[in-house]
């Protein structure tokens, strides 16, 4: 895995301009303290925005706190914010400070904000119009100086239509929206992406390759669901793979590599199988492998990542895992 922290320094990578406009609005928005909503695909860098604005920020020797409000469950998600106080709930021992507090004098990094439950929506709304928060279980006001970036892959405005998220907290969050390119908007990027990749996996320890004209093509034509997390990922394994030497076409997993023949058909989903066959189908197996098959390329992209994956999906966290248990499939539980 990459260190994040390392990276950010140099990102974004590419010349691409939707890269260019994203270092502008980035430099821009850094010299102030006015909120940032990130929005974009799984993958494409939304954690790394956030990064940087702080890092480019006059916060930026401050502390940088993310809180991952979705992976967090909803009753833990209100003290991991702002604390709470000894005994305020079965289980809390001793007071804990939150983040907001651990994030004073820099940057609170709210990230999937859109899964974020509704009562704790209210309460959240609450601190950024009164700047102001109590522990749970404590009655003390307290302040902290923090400076909010939020970021998700959901479509917000469509989730505020469907009352699923508040329309008052989303124009408080959406102050300076920026929206993150997927990665298929900038191919350009690829060859400075990968170098980069590569040059990193050679830091820690893995052996360099390059890449055919012919794998580039394909590479270029992919769509790349999982972002740069996905190229990242690939890279990785291919440099096991084909240590020292040119990745070849054939070298790329199918879905891939097989993409310009597909390329055609400007859709990804399957299109040729909708015929029964003379002797009929078994249409529950069928379908069920199917979804096993897809099931296994979104873990494929996510690095085995069960919340990833299923964001790819677009199912639930835990229709997912009720799904890979019925397959019998290995995942990762962690986010
Ligand atoms: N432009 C980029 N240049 C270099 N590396 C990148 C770039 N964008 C993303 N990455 C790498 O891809 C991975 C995913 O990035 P990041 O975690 O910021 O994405 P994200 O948008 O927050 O994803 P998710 O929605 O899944 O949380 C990281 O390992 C990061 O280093
Ligand atoms: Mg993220």
């Amino acid at each position: 895995m990459v260190d994040t922290e390392s990276v950010a320094g140099s990102f974004p990578v590419g010349n691409s301009s939707a890269v260019n406009e994203l270092e502008v609005l980035m430099r821009q928005v850094a010299r102030y303290d006015s909120t940032v909503l990130i929005q974009g695909e799984s993958g494409c860098g939304k954690e790394l925005v956030a990064r940087r604005i702080h890092e480019l920020s006059a916060r930026g020797e401050g502390p940088f706190v993310p809180v991952n409000c979705g992976a967090i469950p909803r009753e833990l998600l209100e003290s991991e914010l702002f604390g709470h106080e000894k005994g305020a709930f079965t289980g809390a021992l001793t007071t804990r400070i939150g983040r907001f507090e651990l994030a004073d004098g820099g940057t609170l990094f709210l990230d999937e904000i859109g899964d974020m439950s509704l009562d704790m929506q209210v309460k959240l709304l609450r601190v950024l119009q009164e700047r102001t928060f109590e522990r749970v279980g404590g009655a003390e006001q307290r302040r902290a100086n923090v400076r909010i970036l939020a970021a998700t892959h959901r479509d917000l405005e469509s989730r505020v239509i469907q009352r699923e998220f508040r329309e008052d907290l989303f124009f408080r969050l959406n102050v300076f929206p920026i929206r993150v390119p997927p990665l298929r908007e900038r191919t350009e990027d690829l060859p400075a992406l990968i170098h980069d990749l590569v040059r990193r996996g050679e830091a820690a320890g893995r052996p360099s390759i390059t890449f055919s004209d012919t794998a580039m093509t394909c590479l270029t034509g992919y769509r790349w669901p999982g972002n740069v997390r996905e190229l990242q990922n690939l890279v990785e394994r291919l440099s096991i793979l084909c240590p020292g030497r040119s990745v070849e076409r054939e070298d790329l997993p199918p879905a891939i590599g097989e993409r310009r023949r597909a390329a055609e058909s400007t859709e990804d989903a399957p299109r040729d199988l909708v015929a029964v066959p003379r002797g009929g189908i078994d249409l529950r197996e069928y379908l069920g492998n199917i979804e096993k098959q897809l099931i296994r390329s979104a873990l494929d992209l996510t690095d085995g990542t069960v919340a990833h994956a299923a964001r790819l999906l677009k199912l639930q966290r835990t229709t997912l895992v009720e799904k890979l248990r019925k397959y019998d499939l290995q995942a990762r539980v962690a986010t």
